[in-house]
């Protein structure tokens, strides 16, 4: 696999933004009992950022406001012909106090790229930080500092003109709003279990798939119901040669007997960064590891033979999470767990909770 590389744009001036403070903010007492048992993606701070852009203006107005909602003409083409992109970064509290995030030059740069597919404009990724750092400097409090919490960041961008017409809007707008997070699964870190999807493809050649946009969540939703009927907790997909594509929003990585550690590379999945992570500090520990297709066949004779001893998800909301079951519509194999997924889990959390040298500058502190 290679590593992707570090930020292009150094040295542009910074965004000047406005700052109007939410007076209905909630009391301390609420937000700590909010931040006692966060979930996933329910609860939200008291700001958001919003920064304009248009064809003539470029990237405009740009302001931390209070949370709430958006305002949009019926006929924003965001909601006619979807044209939409996200990401999910966290923010970790360490044991000093002081707020971080992990590899955002990362996200900034996957945010240009499912831009380019979208037919966006690339938020520069220096502004895709800045925006972050504003954001906590007006929720710092919000960032939780139990076991395995964080605070959730979800910066997206959307076509927000009012037109009919199939083209690129010309006119844009970038939020970014949080959520306090506890742990995605409900079970924690226990094993998930996976339904095959047979009838329903996430992406295809050529497609949208490695862009983070709305689409392929929402193509994932009818597979993703058929799995909790067969109660299953995440689907996978395949593409149309039967090769492992993903997770509805998690890469999967596989360990072998001889400690080679593989994951489905392909145009059309997702590159994660937790899984970019998470190979790279097996490789540090001496692991061999490939980004390669791998056909569905591989993976059950894998298991079957023994030659696959480890099956597990990553994602930013998942972290590490293993597989303990693959079913679909006509066999259920047992998925082979061993120690290598929690203890990559654990490293990549120690580092990104400061409990663990921090050796490939992957932090950036978003506070003070
Ligand atoms: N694949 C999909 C479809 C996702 O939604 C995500 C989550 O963002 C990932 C993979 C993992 O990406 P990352 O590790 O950057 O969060
Ligand atoms: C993330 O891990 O950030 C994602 O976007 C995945 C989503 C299913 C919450």
């Amino acid at each position: 696999m290679t590593l992707i590389d570090s930020d292009p744009d150094t040295g542009l001036a910074p965004l000047e933004f406005t700052v109007n403070r939410n007076l209905q903010a909630k009391s301390a007492a609420e937000r700590e009992q909010i931040l006692a048992n966060p979930g996933f993606g329910t609860s939200f701070t008291d700001h958001m950022v919003d920064i304009c852009w248009s064809v003539g203006g470029g990237w405009h107005r740009p302001r931390v406001q209070p949370y709430g909602p958006l305002t949009l003409d019926p006929a924003a083409a965001v909601l006619h012909y979807g044209q939409e992109i996200f990401e999910g970064i966290k923010a970790y509290r360490h044991a000093d106090g002081s707020i971080h995030t992990f590899r955002p030059d990362q996200n900034g740069r996957r945010l240009q790229r499912s831009a380019r597919r979208l037919a966006l404009p690339e938020l520069p990724v220096s502004y895709f930080i800045q925006s972050l750092r504003e954001l906590i400097a007006v929720d710092a409090a919000w960032v939780p500092s139990g076991d395995d919490q964080s605070l959730y960041l979800r910066p997206f961008m959307f076509a927000k003109e009012a037109f009919l017409g199939v083209r690129p809007a010309h006119k844009v707008g970038y939020y970014v709003i949080a959520s306090p997070a506890g742990a995605y699964f409900k079970g924690g870190v226990q094993p998930v279990s996976i339904w095959l999807s047979e009838d329903y493809a996430r992406a295809g050649k050529g497609g949208t798939g490695a862009a983070k946009t709305g689409g392929n969540y929402a193509a994932s939703l009818l597979p993703q119901s058929e799995a909790y009927e067969n109660e299953c907790d995440q689907v996978v997909f395949l593409d149309q040669d039967r090769n492992v594509e993903e997770l509805g929003g998690m890469n999967v990585v596989f360990v072998y007997k001889d400690g080679t550690i593989v994951t489905p590379q392909s145009d059309s999945i997702l590159e994660g960064i937790t899984r970019d992570s998470i190979l790279q500090l097996a490789a540090d520990r001496g692991h061999k590891v490939e980004g390669r297709a791998v056909s569905f066949d591989e993976w059950r004779q894998g298991v079957a033979s023994g030659d696959i001893v480890e099956v597990f998800a990553c994602g930013t909301a998942a972290v590490v999470t293993p597989i303990g079951v693959l079913k679909g519509k006509d066999f259920l194999d047992e998925q082979p767990t061993g120690s290598l997924a929690l203890s990559l889990r654990e490293e990549l959390t120690d580092i990104q909770y400061g409990r663990r040298e921090d050796k490939h500058n992957w932090l950036v502190r978003l506070d003070g």
